[in-house]
C-alpha cells in the first residue's frame, strides 16, 4: 500500500501557480524579498529536490526556481523547502520548456541545470524529450552573457542527442570542445537520481555549454559547485 500524502506545509508555501508565471514572469514570484537585478538558477525536472536544496542553502543571495512536471513532486519539495526555512526557492508545477518559452526574458538567467531527464527510449515517444532544437534555442536565448547551461544523463543513447541537439546551436559554445560532455565532475552535487546509477555502474555525461558571443577567458563559477572548504 502506497505512502499517502501529506499536504500541510510546514511553514511558509513558496509554491507558485503556472498563471502567476505566465502573467507577471519568473523574476517576480521573488519580489518584495529580492529586488531586480538578482541572480537567478533555473532547475528543470528537480525530481526528489536533494539538489535543489542543497544548492539554495549554499546561496541564499541567489534566487533559486524550480519547475517539476510532477505535482507531487512540488507538493513533497514545498514541504523540504519549509521545513529547511528556505527564503530564495520558488517552484511551480510545469514543464521545463513552457517556462523558459513564456516566462523567462532574454538574458535573464545565470544557470539552467536538467539533471537526468526522461530519456522516453521508445521511438513512439521520442517528441517527449526535453532536448529538442527549440528548447535548446530558447534556452541559450534566456542565458545571461556568463551564463551556463548543465544538462547531466546516463543513457549512452540519449547522451548522443543531446550531442547532436546542443552542437547545433549556434548561439551555445561547449565548455569541453572538442570532447562533447565529460565523465566526472567532481565540483557537482550529485542528484539522488546520480547517486542510483553510479551505484549501478554507469556511466554519467555532463554537458556545459556557455552562450557564444562571451570571450571564454570569462571565469565562470556555477552555483551547483560542490562546497570549496
Ligand atoms: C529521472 S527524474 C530526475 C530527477 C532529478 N533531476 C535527479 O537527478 O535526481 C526526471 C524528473 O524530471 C521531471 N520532468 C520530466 N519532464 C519534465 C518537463 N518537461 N518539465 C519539468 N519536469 C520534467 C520528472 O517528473 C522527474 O521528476
Amino acid at each position: 500500500m502506497s505512502r499517502s500524502l501529506k499536504y500541510d506545509i510546514p511553514g511558509v508555501d513558496w509554491r507558485r501557480s503556472m498563471a502567476d508565471a505566465y502573467e507577471f514572469g519568473i523574476h517576480s514570484l521573488f519580489e518584495p524579498d529580492y529586488t531586480a537585478p538578482f541572480p537567478l538558477v533555473v532547475e528543470i525536472g528537480f525530481g526528489r529536490g536533494e539538489f535543489l536544496l542543497e544548492l539554495a542553502a549554499k546561496s541564499p543571495d541567489v534566487a533559486f526556481f524550480g519547475v517539476e512536471v510532477s505535482w507531487k513532486r512540488v507538493l513533497k519539495m514545498a514541504r523540504k523547502v519549509a521545513r529547511a526555512e528556505l527564503g530564495n526557492v520558488r517552484l511551480v508545477a510545469g514543464r521545463g520548456e513552457a517556462i523558459l518559452q513564456d516566462c523567462l526574458p532574454e538574458q535573464s538567467v545565470q544557470e539552467i541545470w536538467v539533471n537526468f531527464s526522461d530519456p522516453w527510449p521508445k521511438a513512439a515517444h521520442a517528441h517527449r524529450r526535453i532536448f529538442q532544437p527549440p528548447f535548446i534555442h530558447r534556452a541559450a536565448q534566456v542565458l545571461e552573457p556568463a551564463g551556463v547551461l548543465k544538462i547531466a544523463t546516463d543513457d549512452p543513447i540519449y547522451a548522443v542527442q543531446i550531442d547532436e541537439v546542443l552542437s547545433g546551436e549556434p548561439l551555445l559554445h561547449n565548455v569541453h570542445a572538442p570532447a562533447p560532455c565529460i565523465g566526472e565532475d567532481p565540483a557537482r552535487i550529485e542528484t539522488s537520481y546520480e547517486q542510483d546509477w553510479r551505484t549501478e555502474g554507469r556511466t554519467i555525461h555532463f554537458f556545459d555549454y556557455v552562450p557564444q558571443n562571451v570571450p571564454q577567458n570569462v571565469p565562470r563559477k556555477a552555483a551547483g559547485a560542490a562546497s570549496e572548504s
